[in-house]
């Protein structure tokens, strides 16, 4: 199996090289490049995956139509932006904006990053976001070239395509042995809680959480609950119940909400 990828990492690059070689220089064939990449980015098989994945990623928070009002925004100041208003956006509307903020969150609240996701699954979710009004700028020459040379989306989501054809037996493999490693960890941090179960924020995570792997695994895939208590408010009781928690965590007082965070924060 690793013979097979390594020659599957000798393939991508040699492609990447090519690739890059018949891209040409800075400015080369520049409009021509901008029309293609406005086509890749709308791309149907782009719009097609958006949908789901914003639900997946954004819709906690900007709730599923992206009016700022999901499950978790009342616990949040400022507010998760309505994505068919026009006024007060930060890195505005404009396709590199959204990028941007994808890229880099914004900093001082709740809005992460999302550098972790694949460009090609960035591009899919800006499409779905501009299409929850009529009136999100339009794609440009001059607005792609833009995006391309901040952010070298061309190239990301060539690259993205490229690792697409691992064999599915080697990617099955692959995931399967890396979640036996995450599910372990989960179980080992699960046992050490257990056994500490003198300490009051151990009571109250076994209380919180209805499903213990799938409570500790929200929060490893949701680190802004780190930030502040509001923050960790804002996801333990977006969706518990799918999340792993009790729905009852949204009867905690406010002191126990302060234990149990600083009880995680130093555990997990
Ligand atoms: C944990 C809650 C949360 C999640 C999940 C979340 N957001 Fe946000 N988002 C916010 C908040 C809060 C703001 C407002 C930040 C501000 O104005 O300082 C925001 C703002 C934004 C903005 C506006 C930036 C601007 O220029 O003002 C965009 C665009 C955005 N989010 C996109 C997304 C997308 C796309 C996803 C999913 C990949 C996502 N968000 C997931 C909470 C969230």
């Amino acid at each position: 199996m690793n013979k097979q990828i390594h020659s599957l990492i000798a393939a991508a690059l040699v492609s990447v090289t090519l690739w890059s070689l018949s891209a040409g220089g800075p400015g080369a064939a520049q409009a021509q490049d901008s029309k293609a990449l406005i086509k890749a980015l709308e791309s149907p098989e782009l719009q097609k995956k958006g949908a789901e994945l914003f639900k997946a990623n954004c819709a906690s928070c900007h709730g599923d139509a992206g009016k700022g009002d999901g499950l978790a925004a009342a616990a949040l100041n400022p507010k998760p932006r309505n994505f068919s208003a026009s006024a007060g956006w930060k890195n505005g509307r404009e396709f590199s904006g959204l990028y941007k903020t994808l890229e880099e969150g914004i900093p001082g609240g709740a809005m992460g990053a999302y550098s972790h996701l694949s460009v090609a699954d960035r591009v899919a979710i800006i499409n779905h976001l501009r299409t929850l009004a009529a009136d999100y700028p339009k794609l440009t020459d001059a607005e792609v070239t833009k995006l391309d040379q901040a952010y070298g989306v061309a190239k990301g989501l060539e690259n993205s395509k490229k690792v697409m054809p691992i064999p599915v037996s080697v990617a099955i493999a692959k995931l399967t042995e890396e979640n036996a490693a995450k599910v372990k960890m989960l179980d080992q941090k699960i046992s050490y809680i257990e056994s500490h179960h003198s300490e009051k924020g151990a009571q109250l995570f076994l209380a919180a959480a209805a499903q213990p792997r799938r409570a500790l695994s929200t929060l490893a895939h949701t680190p802004v609950w780190r930030n502040s208590l509001k923050d960790f408010v804002a996801v333990v009781t977006a969706n518990a119940e799918q999340n792993g928690f009790r729905a009852r965590v949204a009867t905690f007082s406010k002191q126990d909400w302060e234990t149990l965070h600083a009880y995680l924060k130093k555990t997990i």
